[in-house]
């Protein structure tokens, strides 16, 4: 979808739809608008004003959060068709809601048959929404309200949206003063949405597709478009750095691990510039290895490298956006498998930070490989620590499927400002405590820890088993997310259609941008 921003009027603008938001209880219309409404009306006899205020006065069309109504212009304008969306309350107006209200417009038009949308700058002049934030939620909630995989779709089975598809998106600047200030706001937008679409891809990818290897050649492919350094540790070089955990969950597969460095330097940044460091679960498929997992929604867990996907997305969008700070992706990538030579209960695993893990459950394989990665990050001495995981399902239990990720982190001022980051994206995250008894559960009689905890405070003991890692030397404010719960959507709403979430990708954009 080509995004663009001009100063032209709704009135004269050629396009398939023209989007227009309302908030709930609108009565007076104004600008752009108004605009649009008297000139779509009114007809011989009718009271004064046009179709929108007509429908308004009829009570069909309340202005609440994704409402829809389609009104046809009969050559009163260039669009043949205005696409009215709900807001909800004036009060409430944020760029989430803005997000959702374009994205549901927006993929009406899709399925309508439009490829050329026009629509102004949803929310502009609300409490708190400038030209850039309203320009970018704008564009945002467009493109990931359109997304669509359907790649491994054939001619016959290409039913539902087939292949129609926007391909221009025009905003509409309502002053020539606002242009800049509603561009900068659209190219934000459009690279990270950009990035949450190829973060959802990703995870919507089949495992026999998206192997580890395949997916540092993904990472790679991406840091060469936007020109940011990738360097991909193979076999060898992962068991030159003594990644214990890495290697011993890539044991029962037949496709080795990778581990990807993608390095965002700033240009002007200070090269003594202390970066930011993401770090992202790649379990390209978890079979749970030997502890192996029921086979009831199984297929599921080609989903487990979602923390990937984010951390690739993310660094996509940061590297295209020139984030003026520099910040560097790991992402250890590995397929759990019950293979032959797959690693044991009962295995103790010397980690590359030297402590001994001893393997209760080969299941628990994401804390391992993070844990390496972790280590790995301190050579970079951050000034922060964000790593994502789709790491246990009792954080899905906890949080609820698709509702929020857990937030684990050793700092409240580094807590605080991912929380805000995520608030600020319109994703979901919930701060969860570290408390020193989840660490007694992973306690070992014959190692420095082991994999698991018991049956309660599972997601706990998984984050506290990662805080062994960031702890002594070297330690930096760490946040771990656990959004196992947000791999998928069962339902399309607003921005985000049916399918994988992409969840993170904005998050970790916004906190780098901070
Ligand atoms: N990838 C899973 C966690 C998961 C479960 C993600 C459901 C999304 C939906 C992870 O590797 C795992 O298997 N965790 C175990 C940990 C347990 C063995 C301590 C779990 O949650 O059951
Ligand atoms: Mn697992
Ligand atoms: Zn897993």
């Amino acid at each position: 979808m080509q995004v663009s921003v001009t100063p032209q009027s709704p009135l004269t603008t050629p396009a398939d739809a023209l989007v227009v938001g309302l908030v709930e209880g609108a009565r007076a219309l104004s600008g752009d608008i108004a605009a649009v409404d008297n000139a779509l009306g009114p007809p011989a006899g009718a009271p004064a004003g046009g179709a929108i205020s007509h429908l308004l006065t009829l009570g069909d069309f309340s202005g609440k959060l994704n409402e829809i109504a389609v009104l046809y212009t009969y050559g009163a304008l260039p669009a043949p068709r205005v696409i009215l969306v709900g807001l909800g309350k004036a009060g409430d107006v944020d760029p989430d809601r803005i997000r959702q209200a374009s994205g549901t417009a927006v993929r009406k038009a899709r399925d309508l048959g439009c490829r050329r949308v026009a629509t102004g700058p949803l929310g502009l002049g609300a409490q708190g929404v400038d030209a850039p934030a309203s320009a970018q939620a704008t564009v945002e909630g467009a493109l990931l309200g359109t997304y669509q995989f359907r790649e491994f779709k054939t001619g016959a089975s290409n039913s539902g949206a087939g292949d129609k598809a926007v391909d221009e998106l025009v905003v509409l600047a309502p002053d020539v003063a606002d242009v800049d200030a509603l561009a900068a706001g659209a190219r934000a937008g459009e690279c990270i949405a950009e990035g949450a679409n190829a973060a959802r891809s990703l995870i919507n990818q089949p495992a026999n597709v998206i192997t580890p290897d395949a997916l540092a050649d993904f990472a790679c492919q991406m840091a060469g478009r936007v020109g940011i350094k990738c360097t991909v540790l193979a076999e060898r070089e992962i068991a030159e750095h003594k990644m214990g955990g890495l290697q011993a969950v890539s044991q029962g597969s037949a496709r080795p691990p990778r581990f990807v460095i993608l390095e965002h330097t700033a240009i002007g940044a200070s090269t003594s510039e202390r970066p930011l460091v993401l770090i992202g679960k790649g379990v390209t498929f978890d079979s749970g290895g030997l502890s192996l997992k029921e086979p009831a929604g199984m297929e599921n867990m080609k989903a487990d490298m979602s923390g990937a996907a984010a951390v690739i997305g993310a660094m996509q969008a940061i590297a295209a956006l020139g984030v003026p700070s520099p910040v560097i992706g790991l992402v250890p990538m590995v397929e759990n498998m019950p293979g032959g030579q797959a690693y044991r209960p009962g295995d103790i695993v010397t980690m590359m930070s030297g402590l001994n893990v001893e393997i209760i459950s080969t299941d628990a394989e994401g804390r391992l490989i993070l844990a390496d990665a972790l280590h790995f990050s301190k050579r970079y001495e951050p000034r922060g620590i964000v790593d994502l995981a789709t790491l246990t399902g009792a954080c899905v239990v906890a949080l609820g499927e698709g509702v929020a990720a857990g937030l684990f982190a050793n700092s409240d001022a580094w807590a605080g400002k991912v929380l805000a980051a995520a608030d600020a994206s319109g994703e979901r995250l919930w701060r969860m405590p570290l408390y020193a008894e989840y660490g007694d559960k992973i306690k070992s009689e014959v190692a420095d820890l082991k994999n698991t905890g018991g049956r309660t405070g599972g997601v706990g003991a998984s984050a506290y088993f990662l805080k062994r890692f960031v702890d002594g030397e070297g330690a930096c404010p760490w946040a771990h997310i656990d959004m196992a719960g947000m791999m998928f959507s069962a339902e399309t709403k607003g921005c985000q259609p049916k399918g994988a979430v992409g969840y993170g990708v904005r998050t970790l954009v916004a906190l780098a941008r901070q």
